[in-house]
């Protein structure tokens, strides 16, 4: 296969780069763009040119698996320095996403035609860099400044309606977009050239207040990740310096980053996230099929649950105990959608259409025609076993039977059904249609094309799939349930609740421990804490301080005060004198002399118990990889993803 060819038709010559599945740009599309401007520029028939791609995409960027080996010429800003310089007019046919060097080689190109669909965007930042093929140098000088230091720092991509608006677009297609292509290259064909972006003055620099209002913001957002904070100063540069030298720097920087172990983390995660969810097991097996989606409970997991299925395009049916728990839970569904109205995420009429796919009942019969079921119920086995009864008298045999449950034997829920082979373990993050991460939990008789239909919803609803083992908590509540215990230790041992928060806001993690199982709710621990109680083995250190606080009924912000206190329903604790006391008695009840521990030891040490913990979880087969333990703390607990993960980040030590 040819990874980039030539058509010509009448005085068009039409550039297709075909090389899956996302045409990123390695050597030999590198090459073949290189030699379709030679060929065009010295084609007397040709008088202009339209770049497009083959399959689902445009290209999506800089061939990622080629970063870190020797460079082969030519270099991708030669290319694109090669396309702006040719003497015919270069257009752009840009569908699906022109990412990176993408929209870098759509830069150098004259003009852009995009699809109504399309995404264009410069995504480097998540893999620790910036644009290095003059995305810096070139954004700033098609649309307004700020704009290409919010494009490079955020990394997100804009529609082609936000593309035409602020220039980066010089049409958005309305029928099929080579022909659109074509008639618009028609158009300009023989017309004087553009000047090259290179050469063009930065479109409407902001003054310096303004410019550091701007940066101001977008590095606040960075966490301590250098791509976000360079990426502003290049675009900086860029503005304050003529294009060729704006180039110059602009690689300098990427050379820098691209050396930085950033860099190295987040490309690390780039293929962990994807490689995760490719289970053996289910390679070539059929998930079933899957249209109507029964969710049980309608508190904070059930509701967000049916949020994220409805988003998908799935019909759902929720059960509560009774009518005025079930109207609660339609209430948070309707008002979840109406916020996320307000956002703008989706049109009014979107919501309308998705409330009209979302039904309610108390009685379990209403899922007897439901293809799988999510059990979102108290986590209580007794309770669960009960509900699952419920399911298995009123359910199609083949329908999936899934439970959210955060800690509980989720064999001994399957065993509690005729037909253990449909019970599968579905856990959601919180809020369950915002976060990307579902673990998928395979107990011991679970079918295949269960476990299939699993990584199938996981799919629809554009989450990353986990496959977890069964065990107290699975991966990412067992790493969490162990660290959080070495942070109890320091605590006793004479580190302030808020002392350890700090130290992890300032490795990355945008909470502390201890803020964060404030706004989860102390109480869901707690109750795993007394369950385990009985088998909890008597010699291993047990601190009593987080009981003792639940035991005053303070189980975190919903209650107005936990780890911390939130005076007037604020969301931003304060260090509670009655916290402060408790530790203090509980230290001295257990003979601990206090003594004070360093941002540098406290890192160090809640690493240390998540690593402990993996490599625990890795030698039970409970998660297939390490990259699988990184995923997980990174997309379900806040680890930095400039850190690659507690596992990536203990190999670099
Ligand atoms: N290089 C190499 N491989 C890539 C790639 C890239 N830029 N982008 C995607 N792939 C691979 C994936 O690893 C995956 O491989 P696999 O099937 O073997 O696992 C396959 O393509 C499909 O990718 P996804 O599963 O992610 O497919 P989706 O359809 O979900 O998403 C996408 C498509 C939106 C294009 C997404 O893949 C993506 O965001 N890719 C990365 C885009 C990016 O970061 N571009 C910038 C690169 S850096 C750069 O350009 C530097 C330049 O400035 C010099
Ligand atoms: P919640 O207390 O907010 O909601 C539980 C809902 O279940 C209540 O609305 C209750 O009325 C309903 N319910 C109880 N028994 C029922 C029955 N027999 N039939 C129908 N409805 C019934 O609890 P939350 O936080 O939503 O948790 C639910 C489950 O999800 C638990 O197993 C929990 O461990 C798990 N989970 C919770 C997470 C969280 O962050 N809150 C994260 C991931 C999993």
């Amino acid at each position: 296969m040819t990874a980039v060819t030539i058509e010509i038709e009448n005085e068009i010559a039409i550039v297709t780069v075909d090389n899956p599945p996302v045409n990123a740009l390695g050597h030999a599309v590198r090459v073949g763009l290189a030699e379709a401007v030679a060929k065009t520029d010295a084609n007397d028939a040709v008088q202009a040119v339209v770049l497009i791609a083959a399959g689902r995409t445009f290209m999506a960027g800089a061939d990622i698996s080629e970063f870190g080996k020797p460079l082969a010429e030519p270099g991708l800003p030669d290319v694109v320095l090669m396309i702006e310089g040719a003497r015919k007019p270069w257009v752009a046919a840009i569908h699906g996403t022109a990412l990176g060097g993408g929209l870098e080689v759509a830069l150098g190109c004259h003009y852009r035609v995009v699809d109504p669909k399309a995404k264009l965007g410069v995504p480097e930042v998540h893999l620790g860099l910036i644009p290095g093929a003059g995305g810096t140098v070139r954004l700033p000088r098609v649309v307004p400044v700020a704009k290409a230091a919010e494009m490079v720092a955020t990394g997100k991509p804009i529609g082609a309606k936000d593309a035409a608006a602020c220039g980066l677009a010089n049409a958005v297609a309305k029928g099929d977009l080579r022909a659109d292509a074509v008639t618009f290259a028609q158009e300009i064909a023989g017309k004087d050239l553009p000047v090259a972006l290179v050469d063009r003055d930065p479109v409407a620099p902001l003054d310096p207040e303004a410019w550091g209002t701007v940066a101001g913001k977008l590095v606040a957002k960075a966490r301590g990740q250098n791509s976000v904070i360079r990426g502003v100063d290049a675009v900086a540069d860029a503005v304050r310096l003529d294009g060729p030298a704006a180039l110059e720097n602009e690689r300098a920087i990427f050379i820098e980053l691209m050396e930085d172990p950033q860099s190295a983390a987040l490309r690390h995660v780039f293929f962990a996230e994807r490689s995760v969810s490719k289970v053996a097991a289910i390679k070539g097996v059929a998930p079933r099929d899957l249209r109507h989606v029964g969710v049980i409970g309608g508190g904070t997991m059930g509701a967000g649950i049916c949020v994220a299925l409805l988003l998908a395009g799935l019909s759902v049916t929720m059960i509560e105990r009774d009518n005025d728990a079930l109207a609660a839970g339609q209430k948070r569904v309707a008002d979840t959608l109406s916020a996320s109205v307000k956002r703008g995420l989706i049109s009014e009429d979107k919501r309308t259409a998705l409330l009209g796919m979302f039904v309610g009942d108390f009685v379990y019969d209403a899922l007897d025609t439901v293809d799988l079921v999510i059990e979102a119920v108290f986590e209580d086995m007794d309770v669960k076993k009960q509900v699952f009864a419920e399911l298995d008298r009123v359910t199609k045999p083949e329908a999936v039977l899934a439970t959210n449950t955060s800690y509980l034997d989720v064999n001994e829920i399957a065993a509690s059904v005729k037909d253990p082979s449909r019970v599968i373990g579905l856990h959601f993050f919180s809020p369950a249609h915002v976060m990307k991460l579902l673990e998928i939990v395979r107990p011991d008789e679970l079918a295949d094309d269960v476990l299939a239909t699993g990584f199938a919803l996981g799919k629809m609803l554009r989450k990353i799939s986990v496959p977890a083992g069964v065990c107290d908590g699975f991966i990412g509540n067992r790493i969490l349930t162990a660290y959080r215990r070495e942070c109890d230790y320091m605590v006793e041992d004479g580190a302030a609740p808020e002392e350890v928060d700090a130290a992890m806001k300032a490795y990355g993690f945008p909470m502390g421990i201890f803020a964060m199982q404030d706004m989860a709710g102390l109480d869901i621990g707690w109750a795993a804490r007394k369950r385990r109680a009985p088998t909890r083995d008597p010699n291993e250190r047990y601190v009593r301080i987080a009981d003792r606080i639940c035991e005053l009924g303070r189980f975190g912000q919903k209650t107005g005060s936990g780890w911390f206190n939130y005076p007037d329903g604020s969301r931003r604790g304060e260090p509670d004198p009655i916290v402060e006391a408790i530790i203090i008695e509980e230290a001295a009840a257990s003979g601990v002399t206090r003594r004070s521990f360093s941002a540098e030891e406290i890192i160090e040490r809640i690493l240390g118990a998540m690593v402990s913990e993996g490599e625990a979880i890795l030698a039970e087969g409970i998660a297939q990889s390490a990259e699988a333990i990184d995923v997980v703390m990174i997309n379900g607990y806040g680890f930095p993803r400039h850190k690659g993960g507690p596992m990536f980040a203990a190999k670099q030590g």
